[in-house]
């Protein structure tokens, strides 16, 4: 597929068949996450895949967080619902989960954060390519510490996960921005 067309059809997909999908497509979806650019050429990823009962405990881990965390249920008082329970529910039903993680550095934390977003747009965008659907996750970082001690990885902290599937939906483009609004030019 052309790189633009990508861009253009690439959606946040909430609903996934439950076909699974080969090492092989997911490793060919990381390997393009791997060719990203990043600052100073840290590559400040490490990716842990998660299928069928742990990558269920660890959304049954966000369910818990809020179900027992007091800012989210004042939200839900206000009627303004934390979107940790549906995204919850999004990782159950995608067959494959992709933690990532980055080295815990304080010096690091903007820089290897801009890098992890160029490496997770690639897979996500790879993923379009593939016919495959992707949601970008961060509600995932409520039960970052858990997931840490879960997977014994001390030196790394998670940043983010991308959820892969077989898409069930055909999402119409979410609002943008107008380009004229977002830009200036001298
Ligand atoms: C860094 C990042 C974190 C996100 N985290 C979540 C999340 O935790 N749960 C979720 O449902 N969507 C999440 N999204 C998806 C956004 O809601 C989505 O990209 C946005 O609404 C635009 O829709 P689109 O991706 O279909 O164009 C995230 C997206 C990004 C880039």
């Amino acid at each position: 597929m052309e790189t633009k067309k990508a861009i253009e059809n690439r959606r946040s997909i909430r609903d996934f068949k439950t076909d699974a999908i080969s090492k092989d497509i997911v490793e060919d979806i990381l390997n393009c996450g791997r060719l990203a650019p990043s600052a100073k050429n840290r590559q400040p990823w490490y990716f842990v895949i998660v299928q069928e009962e742990m990558k269920n405990k660890i959304a049954d881990m966000m369910i818990d967080y809020t179900i027992n965390n007091d800012d989210t249920i004042e939200r839900k008082k206000l009627g303004c619902a934390s979107s940790v329970n549906p995204t919850a529910n999004v990782i159950k039903q995608a067959p494959i989960l992709i933690l990532v993680f980055r080295p815990k550095d304080n010096n690091w934390i903007v820089g290897d954060s801009l890098s992890i977003g160029a490496c997770v747009e690639n897979m996500c965008l790879r993923a379009t390519d593939l016919g495959l659907g992707s949601l970008w996750i961060r509600d995932i970082v409520y039960v970052s510490k858990q997931v840490e001690e879960m997977l014994e990885h001390k030196d790394l902290e998670l940043n983010c996960a991308l959820s892969l599937g077989v898409p069930n939906q055909n999402p119409k483009q979410r609002p943008r921005k107008e380009l004229k609004d977002i830009i200036e030019w001298y």
